[in-house]
C-alpha cells in the first residue's frame, strides 16, 4: 500500500502541533514534526540538540542538512504505513526540493498541503499564552484551552512550563522567518494547485473539522 503524504503548513502559533496530534491520531498517520523532533534532542542534549537550540532560542531556522538527516530516517522506519503527516517541515523552497526527493526514492509524493491561516495580529496572543506539560508535551493555551487545576497539566499534574523561544523578541524573529522563508512556499503551493487554505481563526474543534473534510 502507498503511503499518503500531507503537509501542514502555517506561521508560528497558528495551530499546526495542535491540529497534527489530533489528525494523526484520528488518521493513524505518521505525524513527523520537525520542532517537536528538535526539542527533544535538545532535551536529550544530543549533538544535534546542542547546535540546534544556539538556532531555535534566536528564533531562526535550524540548517537544513541536521533536519534533513532526522526526516529521512523517520520516513524509513514507517514506510509502508498508512500516511505521513508532516509538521514543520518543509520551511522553505529548499526544504521543499529536498523532500521531494526524499519522497521520489520512496516512490511517493505530497498528496495535499493544508495551510492553517492565522493573521500575525492573533499570533502574539497565542504564544505568549501557551503553556506545554514538560512530561507529556500537551499544549494549553491559557484563555481557550486552559488546564483545569492552575498551570498543572490535567493529565500528569506536573506544572506547566512556556517554551524558550515564546519570549516576545523571539517571536517576533520567528513571524519575520516565516514571512521571509516560508510564506515564498506557501505562494508556490498555492500556484500549483495542491494547497488547501483553512481559516485557522475559528475553535480548535472548527479547524479540526475542516482539515479533516480535506484529507
Ligand atoms: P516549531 O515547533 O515547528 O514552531 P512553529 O512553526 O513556530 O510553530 P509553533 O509550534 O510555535 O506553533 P503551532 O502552529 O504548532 O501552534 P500550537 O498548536 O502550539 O519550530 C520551532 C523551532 O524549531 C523553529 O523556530 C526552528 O528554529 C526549528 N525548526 C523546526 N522545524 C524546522 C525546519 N523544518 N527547518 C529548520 N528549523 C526548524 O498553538 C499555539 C497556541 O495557540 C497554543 O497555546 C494552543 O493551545 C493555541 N491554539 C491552537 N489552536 C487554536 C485555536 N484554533 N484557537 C485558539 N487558540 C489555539
Amino acid at each position: 500500500m502507498k503511503s499518503r503524504i500531507f503537509i501542514l503548513i502555517g506561521p508560528p502559533g497558528a495551530g499546526k502541533g495542535t491540529q497534527a496530534k489530533n489528525i494523526a491520531n484520528l488518521k493513524d498517520f505518521v505525524l513527523i514534526s520537525t520542532g517537536d523532533l528538535l526539542r527533544e534532542n535538545v532535551e536529550k542534549k544530543t549533538e544535534l540538540g546542542i547546535t540546534a537550540k544556539s538556532y531555535m532560542d534566536k528564533g531562526e531556522l535550524v540548517p537544513t542538512e541536521l533536519v534533513a538527516r532526522m526526516i529521512k530516517a523517520n520516513i524509513k522506519q514507517n514506510i509502508g504505513r498508512n500516511g505521513f503527516l508532516f509538521d514543520g517541515f518543509p520551511r522553505d523552497l529548499a526544504q521543499n526540493a529536498l523532500l521531494s526527493e526524499m519522497l521520489k526514492e520512496f516512490n511517493l509524493d505530497v498528496d495535499k498541503v493544508i495551510y492553517i491561516d492565522v493573521k500575525d495580529e492573533a499570533i502574539h496572543e497565542r504564544l505568549t499564552n501557551r503553556r506545554i506539560c514538560p512530561k507529556c508535551k500537551k499544549v494549553y493555551h491559557m484563555k481557550y484551552n486552559p488546564p483545569k487545576h492552575g498551570e498543572l497539566c490535567d493529565d500528569c499534574n506536573v506544572s506547566l512550563i512556556i517554551r524558550d523561544d515564546d519570549k516576545i523578541d523571539v517571536i517576533k524573529k520567528r513571524l519575520e522567518v516565516y514571512h521571509k522563508s516560508t510564506q515564498p512556499l506557501v505562494d508556490y503551493f498555492e500556484k500549483s494547485g495542491r494547497i488547501t487554505k483553512i481559516n485557522g481563526e475559528r475553535t480548535p474543534k472548527e479547524v479540526e473539522g475542516e482539515i479533516i473534510s480535506n484529507i
